[in-house]
């Protein structure tokens, strides 16, 4: 039986929310080491080449705070869907590798890319990873049985075999300066080849017929390519931060409304033409405000400026991380509705409270918000 409802619409970050994916906490791992992701947390007993399961009282905690978000966004009138975890402590294997354990199920964001009608699985470019689809599976299948209209997609699978990796890339990033790391993000230069498109959604900022990519650690060139070719009728953007071996847009650029976006102030954009695009359409770029904390959590591979990492509801209205109490201040002063909701146990899992979403249902439709281009961008 098929139903005419339209389940899927979402062209950008700050529509009326109506429909979103939550998180789960549920079995998330340390990852065993891979190419990508090698973990070293001696303090905090996961030495380099050691894995497992993030500690029980923590996945407690994290998905406390994930269930009060969803009573949040629910009082909000948002629908919320959560993903079906699997057993993420398998090793998992494919003809090209085997890997000692998946990640877990925390940031939906990574792993789904919604524009309009259509959500892509992304490739990913984790081999603890690229499994991370089945726990979305239940709900997409659902999806694609209700509205008729709904594009399910997934991007080609990368065969992430040693070619798509650049050897010993890591133990040449540690061994250099703050400097030199630095200037590795300016050189382009990330542990992925170009072998084969890879791509992690978050690295994706939507704004309607604008789609802003980062070119990441996760996010190749082949994989800006490939998400060029496939969304033929949008404008792609790549842009680049001063973020070394980084990933996902949504610590150092918030889309947060049509002219106003957030910046980590310290990972400045290396592409000036992003800068003069924003200008050239009346686009407000503010520095964020300063993050509560100043390093890593443990156990957290996401740095401090998560402090950014908010979830719009509508054009007015916004969820931040309850701690960070400047980024509220900041936002409110900006004119925002501010939701304060306790994160900080969940970051661990893998990020914030965009991280920790992926869209479903916006109202809205695809809109230009960039119509003034830049030549050659
Ligand atoms: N690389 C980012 C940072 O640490 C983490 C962003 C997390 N975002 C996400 N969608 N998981 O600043």
């Amino acid at each position: 039986m098929t139903s005419n409802k339209t389940i899927v619409n979402s062209w950008n970050e700050w529509d009326p929310l109506k429909h979103i994916i939550v998180g789960r906490a549920d079995g998330t791992m340390v990852q065993a080491p891979e190419p990508a992701a090698e973990r070293d947390w001696p303090e905090h007993g996961f030495p380099l080449g050691t894995y497992g399961l993030l500690p029980e009282e923590m996945e407690v905690r994290a998905n406390e705070q994930l269930d009060n978000f969803v009573k949040i966004l629910e009082s909000r009138g948002v629908r919320v869907d959560r993903p079906t975890p699997v057993d993420f402590s398998q090793p998992v294997q494919t003809p090209d590798w085997k890997q000692g354990s998946m990640f877990g199920c925390m940031p939906p964001r990574d792993l789904l890319l919604t524009v309009g009608n259509e959500m892509i699985e992304a490739t990913m470019s984790y081999r603890s990873r690229w499994f991370e689809y089945l726990c979305y599976r239940p709900l997409l299948e659902q999806y694609f049985k209700d509205d008729p209209n709904f594009r399910w997609e997934a991007a080609p699978k990368p065969r992430l075999s040693d070619r798509t990796y650049k050897k010993d890339w890591n133990i040449k990033f540690n061994a250099l300066s703050k400097e030199e790391q630095e200037q590795t993000a300016r050189d382009e230069d990330f542990i992925t080849t170009e072998v084969e498109p890879c791509f992690d959604a978050a690295d994706i900022g939507r704004a309607g017929k604008d789609l802003f990519i980062y070119r990441t650690a996760t996010t190749n060139r082949a994989g800006v390519d490939w998400l060029t070719r496939h969304f033929s009728n949008h404008r792609i953007h790549m842009v680049r931060f001063l973020e070394p071996a980084g990933s996902h847009i949504d610590a150092s650029l918030t889309l947060l409304r049509p002219g106003l976006a957030l910046s980590s102030y310290e990972r400045v954009p290396l592409e000036p033409r992003m800068k003069e695009l924003f200008k050239k359409n009346d686009w407000e770029i503010v520095d964020c405000a300063e993050p509560s904390a100043d390093g890593y959590a443990p156990l957290s591979f996401c740095s401090r400026w998560l402090s950014m990492n908010t979830l719009m509801l509508d054009e007015k209205t916004v969820c931040v991380d309850a701690k960070e109490v400047k980024q509220m201040e900041q936002l409110d002063s900006l004119g925002f509705e501010v939701i304060p909701v306790p994160f900080s146990d969940v970051n661990a899992f893998g990020g914030g409270l965009h991280c920790a979403t992926a869209d479903v249902y916006r109202e809205g439709s695809c809109q230009d918000y960039f119509p003034k281009q830049i030549q050659g961008y």
